[in-house]
């Protein structure tokens, strides 16, 4: 079929308060990190490692920025507490696939919030003594922070209010938006 225009953006999703984070602009920093990617891992292969589910939709989309040779793979957990609030007693519900001894692995996640998940995540993954250890999140929450972790790569910081799109849920829902938004308060709060 021939291509005349452009598609139209989707209609901002009515459960959206507000968009912070646009899909373009999303895409655009993801290119310039994919170029810190492959300056800082020029002589080196990099092992991506998505942290399920919020990182699959950035993984996908990094993944295709950066040009360095790569390999991938995925971890699964779930944090016990309530749907908005993190407890840190983290369960790791699939588990990497290889080997990390010897390979240099950035993890790759979609938020650092408290930072709790990703200490719990990074001290299991350093016990298995890669040849190095980083890590990317698309956003991060200053405010928010009670465990001081070193993200290497920060996509965006964000305000301390909970917010969903481009792989982030409220109940499972909302991980296909293109942007990052915050929810209208009429949606989590049942009359
Ligand atoms: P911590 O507090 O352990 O939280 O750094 C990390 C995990 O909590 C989830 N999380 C969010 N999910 N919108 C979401 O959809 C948010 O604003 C948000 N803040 C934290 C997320 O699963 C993350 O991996
Ligand atoms: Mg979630």
């Amino acid at each position: 079929m021939p291509v005349r225009q452009q598609r139209e953006p989707a209609p901002v999703h009515p459960d959206i308060e507000r968009v912070l984070l646009t899909g373009d602009r999303i895409q655009a920093r993801l290119r310039e990190m994919a170029a810190l990617i492959d300056r800082d891992y020029a002589d080196r292969e990099v092992l991506l490692v998505g942290v399920l589910k919020g990182a699959f939709l950035l993984m996908a989309d990094l993944a295709r920025y950066v040009t360095v040779p790569m390999r991938f793979d995925f971890m699964a957990v779930s944090s016990y507490g309530s749907a908005t609030q993190t407890s840190g007693v983290v369960r790791i519900l699939k588990d990497l696939e290889q080997d990390i001894g010897q390979r240099h692995v950035l993890l790759v996640e979609d938020i650092v919030d408290t930072g709790l998940t990703l200490n719990y995540l990074l001290r299991s993954l350093r016990a298995r003594r890669p040849a190095s250890l980083d890590v990317l999140s698309l956003l991060t929450k200053p405010e928010q922070v009670r465990v001081p972790i070193e993200v290497r790569y920060v996509g965006f910081e964000v305000p301390g209010v909970f917010v969903v799109g481009y792989g982030l849920d409220y109940a499972e829902r909302y991980r296909n938006l293109p942007y990052i938004g915050t929810l209208r308060r009429s949606v989590y709060e049942t009359p």
